[in-house]
């Protein structure tokens, strides 16, 4: 049964959060309410214990019968339950605990539970539309959301304080079906181990100077962080990046095509699904000189050689890997990407214009179209890269049931 804790804060919503409990109760999953000091001004947590079936957690150093606050630490077993929800949600949120999320501060049981666990976290703000429109809280709500949290905007209309606005906590059903979406999503990779190539890479000219793109890695890391979440085991082969790793995933950092090259083929076998979303050089000094060239030298050529084709290499010896292969493009996005996904034989391509500065390369957002070998074809608008890494695996998880219900079955 999937586990989900429910926090619940300081608003007049506050009485809301008892009818999302009985929602997540009908989608048959296990609820455990934490509320903070300033939601019991609100709500008693007798309401929530009585339709949870648990004692709800309102204290990090609640009298027990344990000794010491040590003890106490450990019955609450705050980091057990950390560990063992598949989704945080907080309905409502405050503008508090927006902030408090953002900066990372832990000074009650619901902002150290954020911290401490590895589950996705599912947010529905409420507040005064004043409180809503500040420029702090919406930088929090941005920060956030770049950080893979989840959000379910608030309503507009007619507000408790008496304004007329955006602010109002999102309806249950829109929270029940936001919560539905992630953890049906939660479990979907688990089993399955993928391999994900990020970032550039880069060729050297001599031991101070090189070719490279401007690739920055974030696209590659986020699928990493986004398939960890969906339960795959995953193996991020990155090039040189200023990203941090993934939480999770095995990180393997390579310079060049040719290093990258033969991570890839070393680790392909392990794995059932390859996302190629590197910035491979295609070119490389044919030379790389072993000392520094002096700049009075009369050296006006570089010699360029191609780089070997890392997706050619890999259809080569590939099984029965899912290969998805990215294109970036600056012109005519569409054409070259169905011509690569035929040459190549990929399974799926994500293709995008990295033409311009809104997008691509280096951003946070970015607009792809995703093409598979049965001409399918969707249009990912501008979004954020994490939009678009949701995307891109939901669609890898389509292909995957397509493939494996139509596999011969043994009897
Ligand atoms: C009557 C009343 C209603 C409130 N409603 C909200 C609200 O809807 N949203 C919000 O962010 N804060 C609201 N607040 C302010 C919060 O309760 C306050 O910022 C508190 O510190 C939040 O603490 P918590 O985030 O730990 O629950 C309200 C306060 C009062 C007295």
């Amino acid at each position: 049964m999937m586990k989900v804790a429910l926090g619940v804060t300081g608003c007049i919503g506050a009485y809301k959060s008892a009818e999302i409990v009985r929602g997540l109760q009908r989608e048959g999953v296990e609820v455990w309410v934490i509320m903070t000091r300033h939601a019991q001004e609100f709500i008693a947590p007798l309401t929530f214990e009585a339709l949870s079936g648990h004692k709800v957690i309102t204290d990090m150093f609640a009298p027990t019968k344990a000794e010491t606050p040590l003890q106490a630490h450990l019955e609450i077993e705050h980091i057990a339950l950390a560990q063992a929800i598949d989704l945080l949600i907080v309905a409502p949120a405050t503008a508090n605990v927006l902030g408090k999320f953002h900066h990372g501060i832990a000074d009650d049981f619901l902002t150290t539970l954020y911290l401490a666990t590895p589950a996705p976290c599912l947010l529905a703000p409420a507040m005064n539309v004043e409180m809503w429109n500040h420029p702090a809280v919406q930088a929090n709500v941005q920060a956030l959301k770049d950080r893979g949290v989840h959000f379910v905007e608030p309503g507009a209309g007619y507000l408790a304080c008496g304004m007329e606005g955006q602010g109002r906590l999102a309806d249950v059903e829109t929270v029940v079906a936001a919560a539905r979406r992630i953890l049906g999503r939660r479990r979907a990779l688990a089993g399955e181990r993928v391999l994900i190539t990020a970032g550039p890479t880069c060729e050297d000219i001599d031991p101070t100077r090189f070719i490279s793109n401007r690739s920055s890695g974030k696209m590659g890391y986020t699928l990493a962080e986004e398939a960890v979440a969906r339960g795959a085991q995953v193996t991020l082969i990155s090039g040189p990046t200023s990203l941090a790793p993934p939480p999770l995933a095995q990180r393997i950092a390579v310079r060049s095509a040719e290093q990258m090259l033969r991570a890839v083929l070393d680790q392909l076998p392990e794995n059932s699904i390859l996302i190629k979303a590197a910035a491979v050089a295609d070119f490389r000094p044919a030379q790389t000189r072993p000392q520094k060239i002096k700049k009075d030298l009369p050296f006006t050529e570089i010699r360029l050689e191609p780089t070997l084709d890392i997706l050619r290499e890999v259809m080569r010896v590939k099984r029965d890997q899912l290969v998805v292969g990215f294109a970036a493009e600056t012109e005519a996005v569409m054409e070259n990407a169905r011509k690569k996904l035929l040459e190549k034989d990929l399974d799926l391509i994500v293709a995008n214009d990295v033409s311009g500065t809104q997008s691509g390369f280096d951003s946070d957002n970015n607009a792809v179209i995703l093409i598979d070998r049965a001409g399918e074809v969707d249009q990912v608008s501008r979004r954020s890269k994490r939009e678009v890494a949701v995307c891109i695996l939901d669609r890898i998880e389509r292909l995957l049931q397509r493939r494996r219900s139509s596999a011969p079955q043994t009897v």
